[in-house]
């Protein structure tokens, strides 16, 4: 059959495709700017209908109705990465969170979570009836390939991307027409401290290197300093706005990059329209899945790949916390550790772990004698290479416990170090 029969055919209301979610299905969502906000209110209006809906993602950029505590028993949130909508449902018991390697994710759909029914957010049709996932290609590509059902909600504004990252017209089985803008993040502040910090992590950076920037206001202060750097890659799991910047500028232009010469690769996006307009039709642009993406021996073919993320604790023995403040989930894994570890296995590659050296106004040092208790340990100190603060760089990767330590003080927050240094001396029994 011709596929704008198909299409036709298949094409029917949020409500009658919501319709055919059943109570104990799982409901995989899309992650980030990709979410189909459109077919999720749509669910949730029938939350009287249904009982025990495992809702299961990644970030959650967008509002996340079904979390709300009136939910309980309708709906069940499965969190993968969790974020400022669902923070409070998972600290409080109603719903849950999955650690999981980014690049392992899509694999969780053949083993401990197989999925009932995918919500998919893609571009309109080409030609041929092809749409594009778009913004957001990640997990929600192999969700798609391995649900029984698979409702699309196809969006004139979700650009088409290109890479492997398409799915066809005939793999869908309800087809949902909206109009809705896609999310947008705009830029971070980036305050003094972080332009230190970025100032630091550009000392690391070295023309013709492939960077993967993680979110937030240090990967784009990073960006400020690359303005002089020449004939930079990307190879990344997500990028924003910045990276547009550095291409129109000449920085970035992929031409050393020894996998995917002359492009820029990522599995999702998140930025302004801005960034969504640039990747339309840009075949300077790839997108493919996590597993491809993110995985790091694939990183790993990328000679001089740096890696930049950011953490919330470090101790003193290099043991690294990202996600989680004492006892409270706040995100995720994410693709640190593999890119932590696609980058040390790249021929001249360098990670590189960046944070504010304090928290909360300056009360809380962010590098620690020990760890905060329930605190999860995202990155180990054997996977560790560079430390960045906004007092400098504190190199662990081939040192001995007490060099890391010593290293990390020096680029501890002054008002910390003298309390530093007192655990050190008990610890190490030797003066600082
Ligand atoms: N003690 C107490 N509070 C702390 C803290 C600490 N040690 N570290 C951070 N916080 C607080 C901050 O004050 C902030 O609070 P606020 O929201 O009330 O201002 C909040 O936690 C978030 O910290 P911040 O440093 O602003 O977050 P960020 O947006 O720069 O993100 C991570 C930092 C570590 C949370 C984030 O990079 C992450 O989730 N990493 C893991 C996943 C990953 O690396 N993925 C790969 C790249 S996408």
């Amino acid at each position: 059959m011709d596929w704008k029969d198909l299409y036709a055919q298949r094409k029917m209301t949020a409500e009658e495709a919501v319709a055919r979610v059943r109570s104990g299905d799982r409901v995989v969502t899309p992650n980030a700017a990709g979410a189909p906000i459109h077919l999720i209110n749509a669910l949730v209006a029938r939350k009287d209908d249904l009982k025990n809906v495992e809702i299961a993602h990644m970030v959650p950029l967008a509002k996340a109705p079904y979390a709300a505590p009136e939910m309980e028993g309708h709906f069940i949130h499965n969190s993968i990465f969790v974020g400022g909508s669902t923070r409070a449902t998972i600290e409080a018991g109603i719903g849950d969170y999955t650690p999981c390697f980014f690049h392992k994710v899509p694999e969780l759909f053949d083993t401990t979570l197989p999925v009932d029914v995918a919500l998919i957010h893609v571009s309109t049709p080409d030609e041929h009836g092809w749409c594009s996932y778009g913004v957001t290609v990640d997990y929600q590509k192999h969700a798609a390939e391995v649900a029984k059902l698979v409702i699309a909600q196809v969006n004139e504004n979700m650009p088409r991307t290109l890479g492997d990252c398409f799915i066809h017209v005939s793999e869908m089985d309800c087809i949902v027409e909206c109009n809705d803008p896609i999310l947008e993040l705009g830029a971070p502040k980036i305050t003094e401290i972080e332009k230190k910090i970025g100032g630091h992590c550009a000392e690391l950076i070295r023309d013709g290197d492939t960077l993967q920037l993680g979110i937030g206001a240090i990967p784009d202060a990073v960006l400020l300093f690359l303005k002089e750097k020449k004939d930079l890659g990307i190879h990344t799991e997500m990028f924003s706005d910045g990276v547009v910047e550095l291409v129109e500028a000449g920085v970035i232009n992929n031409s050393k990059k020894t996998l995917h010469r002359g492009k820029s690769v990522a599995t999702f996006l998140m930025g302004t329209r801005r960034l969504y307009d640039y990747v339309h039709n840009n075949p300077a642009v790839e997108m493919y899945p996590v597993n491809y993406v993110n995985d790091p021996v694939i990183i790993a073919k990328n000679d001089n790949l740096v890696s930049i993320n950011s953490c919330v604790q470090i101790d003193l023995l290099g043991q690294v916390v990202s996600e989680s403040i004492g006892p409270v989930q706040i995100s995720g894994v994410g693709g640190q550790i593999d890119f932590i570890r696609g980058a040390s296995m790249s021929r001249g590659g360098r990670s590189i772990l960046a944070m504010n050296s304090t928290a909360a106004g300056g009360k809380v040092s962010k590098i620690v004698p020990f760890i905060d208790q329930w605190s999860a340990v995202t990155t180990s100190r054997n996977d560790v290479q560079y430390v960045v603060t906004e007092y400098g760089i504190a190199e662990l990767r081939g040192h001995t416990t007490r060099d890391r330590a010593r290293s990390l003080i020096k680029i501890a927050h002054p008002d910390f170090r003298d309390s530093l240094k007192e655990e050190f001396e008990k610890r190490f029994h030797t003066t600082y």
